[in-house]
């Protein structure tokens, strides 16, 4: 039986809890034991926020051990893996201790605040020989595993063109601190950045045009074109800043050249050139659970972690950081 620590119970952390919570129901050999977080007295009796609704906003938390302090449930705990859903500049140092006292590591995304970091973590896990691997969930997220197989087994033919979207309204707290988030283009923008570096590898070279909308928040509009050498058209946009009641949405269009694929309102409709378009069928499951299960399916199997392994997300975390260059230059085409 594995033993899982969470550290971070604000909306990933819930989001995360609910899924260790069903996969154990599932039957597989793991066992929530204890979570830590500085605000575990208020979380417990609190809802969890975040863009996308976990299952429950109050939890029963009685059988779990209950830390606010991370030394002292470290100090407390013999566990085989730790899921650390922290804000982002925590991830890269804890990451690191935890890899050398040979536990394995899920981590959120952004891997980590910049880019050296991100591969010190990658080296460390390299170098003990623990998993780490890094929460892009959209490399789970079943709409996009449609995509990367169509990407893959070339059905439809070669991509020629591909747009990419996520926006919501203000994020909480931190987030808005883009010394700590890195704003939108870091946080949010970088799911579909991954998901461009995950189906067509690194770009050449990269023009952003983004803003800041919020004072202190960083760049919190963003559109960037990601340039390759067959001249594919592709662009992603993000944005934090859509209030009222716009909630959140993340949107695709990719267009082959034998056909489409266009995902919006949480449906895939897919177009091929010459015959009937029609609706993808999708797991209904979420890819938070979807990533949750591989990365603990790994661990359990003893085999290394080939999706959201950190030399990835250090990788897409490089692009960004080619992103926020020319963003910084009006739109000026950096090398990544
Ligand atoms: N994969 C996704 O779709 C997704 C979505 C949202 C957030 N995230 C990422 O998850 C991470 C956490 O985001 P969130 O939305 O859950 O933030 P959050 O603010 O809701 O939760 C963070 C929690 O960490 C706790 N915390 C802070 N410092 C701590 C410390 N030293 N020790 C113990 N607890 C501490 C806070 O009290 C808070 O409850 C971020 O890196 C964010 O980018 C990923």
């Amino acid at each position: 039986m594995l033993k899982v620590a969470l550290i971070g119970f604000g909306f990933m952390g819930h989001m995360h809890f609910e899924n260790y919570v069903r996969l154990a129901a599932e039957g597989m050999p793991i066992q929530l034991v204890a979570i830590c977080d500085l605000r575990i007295e208020e979380l417990k009796k609190a809802g969890a926020g975040g863009n996308i609704a976990t299952d429950q906003d109050v939890y029963d938390l009685s059988p779990y051990r209950l830390y606010d302090n991370i030394d002292k449930m470290l100090e407390n705990e013999q566990v085989d893996i730790v899921d650390i859903t922290l804000p982002t500049p925590l991830h890269a140092d804890l990451t690191c201790h935890l890899l050398e006292r040979g536990l394995h590591v899920l981590c959120e995304k952004p891997v980590a605040s910049h880019s050296a970091d991100a591969w010190r973590m990658a080296n460390t896990a390299e170098r003990t020989g623990r998993t780490l691997m890094i929460g892009q969930c959209l490399r789970f997220w079943p709409a996009y595993e449609y995509l990367k197989a169509c990407v893959e087994d070339g059905r439809y033919g070669a991509v020629t063109a591909g747009y990419f979207y996520r926006g919501s309204g203000l994020p909480s707290e931190w987030f808005l601190d883009g010394s700590k988030s890195g704003g939108c283009i870091t946080d949010m923008h970088i799911h579909d950045a991954d998901m461009i570096h995950w189906l067509f590898g690194k770009p050449d070279r990269v023009s952003t045009l983004a803003r800041n909308v919020i004072p202190g928040s960083g760049y919190d509009t963003v559109s960037t074109h990601y340039m390759y050498e067959d001249g594919k058209v592709l662009n992603a946009q993000a944005d934090w800043t859509l209030q009222g009641d716009y909630g959140f949405s993340m949107t695709y269009r990719v267009n082959f050249e034998g056909g489409n694929l266009v995902f919006e309102n949480n449906v895939l409709k897919v177009n091929p050139n010459h015959a009937p378009g029609f609706i993808a069928e999708l797991s209904p499951d979420m890819g938070y659970y979807r990533e949750i299960k591989y990365f603990l399916e790994s661990i359990i199997a003893g085999k290394p972690v080939s999706v959201c392994m950190p030399e990835s997300a250090a990788g897409t975390l490089e692009i960004i950081e080619a992103e926020i260059r020319s963003a910084d230059h009006a739109g000026s085409i950096e090398k990544v």
